[in-house]
């Protein structure tokens, strides 16, 4: 005998009645595909298509390096982060602003070949922010009559579970980058402890089996953070800071950041070596927190390209311009301006 199923329920936002073959000739060929995936367990090792890999990277916006130097000691410190990486410990790249920790991370993360996943630390970042979270809650009513006189009727509620970047990077063994880990409040970073430690990631609020996930072997994660305390932020507590191998950056060499004025700015070298030379003059004269970085040697430059290499007068104007930013007082400017203009005259 054939059984035909019927749907005699009706809800609101649709019928939900049709059969299941008639609801997948509905569908939309990519829903299909999703739909026959539901419910397979995830494999650790499971391959990652390029769109799927791609859609992962647009969605967490791992920044792009662009004009990136590779000068002998860019080389040099990413040698040591590679080594450690492949050693299976996480990285954490510490320095001041603006010497290149993240562009660094980043360059060496593409350079490992896996899918980028990028968080940025924030005092709002919450636990749920690194792993996920239940997005919605699906609700679906069934309803059969098989035979005329025989009702089967269930409600199924299915919570849809979305992963945030660092269960992706567990799950799937991408490479985490975690810029300025130390801005987010250190309980939000405790999940870390186990995913370094025990190779565990523990997902708060599932249950069952789900509830763990065994971090894949080609997850790798780089971190970065600022040697100077700024207020609001936290100092990361000494059980993760443990587990990290710590490696200490400083500002590159004059030729570097040279480089990195000239790849930046197209400007000819003999004007980075001037920027290059003012920038680092200050940097011996201005506190920790207010000193420039390499950014600051960019900025200027491209000033100076706006400029069209209009006199000197100008180029003081963009120096003070640009190390401003920090500046709590009009004495404190009068200060830089003193300073830029001494380390001008000390060019000539
Ligand atoms: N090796 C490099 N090659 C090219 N540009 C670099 C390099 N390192 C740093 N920069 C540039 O210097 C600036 C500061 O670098 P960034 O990585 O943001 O520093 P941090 O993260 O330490 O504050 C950025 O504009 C970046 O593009
Ligand atoms: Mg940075």
């Amino acid at each position: 005998m054939n059984y035909t199923e019927t749907h005699p329920r009706k809800v609101r936002g649709g019928s939900v009645h049709q059969t299941i073959g008639e609801k997948m000739k509905e569908m939309p060929a990519k829903t299909k595909a999703k739909q026959k995936d539901r419910g397979k367990n995830i494999s650790s090792t499971a391959p990652i298509g390029v769109s799927e890999r791609r859609a992962v990277e647009e969605k967490y916006l791992a920044p792009d390096v662009s004009n990136f130097v590779e000068a002998h000691d860019v080389k040099n410190v990413e040698k040591r982060i590679k080594l450690w990486l492949n050693t299976g410990y996480p990285v954490h790249l510490i320095g001041p602003t603006g010497c290149g920790k993240t562009s660094l991370a980043m360059h060496v993360a593409k350079e490992l070949g896996r899918p980028v996943v990028w968080i940025n630390g924030d005092e709002s970042i919450t636990t749920t922010d690194l792993i996920g979270g239940y997005s919605q809650i699906e609700q679906e009513s069934l309803r059969d009559q098989y035979v005329h006189n025989v009702f089967k009727s269930k409600d199924i509620l299915k919570a849809d579970w979305v992963d945030n970047p660092l269960a992706l990077a567990c799950k799937y063994g991408y490479t985490l980058v975690y810029n300025e880990f130390s801005r987010t409040k250190p309980s939000a970073n405790n999940i870390l402890l186990s995913v370094f430690e025990e190779k565990i990631l523990e997902l708060p609020t599932k249950f069952g089996e789900d509830r763990y996930i065994k971090v894949h072997p080609d997850f790798k994660a780089i971190l970065t953070s600022n040697s100077v305390e700024y207020a609001g932020v936290h100092r990361p507590q000494d059980a993760l800071l443990d587990r990290l191998v710590s490696i200490y950056m400083d500002y590159y060499s004059f030729d570097t950041e040279v480089n990195i004025v000239n790849a930046h700015t197209g400007l000819p070298k003999e004007d980075a070596r001037k920027i290059v030379s003012v920038v680092r003059s200050l940097r011996e004269k201005l506190p920790d927190a207010q000193k420039p970085g390499t950014r600051a040697c960019i900025m200027i430059g491209q000033g100076l390209k706006g400029l069209n290499g209009q006199g000197n007068m100008n180029f003081e104007q963009l120096c003070i311009d640009v190390i401003a930013t920090k500046t709590r007082s009009p004495m404190d400017l009068l200060e830089k301006q003193a300073f830029v203009k001494e380390a001008i005259e000390t060019l000539a």
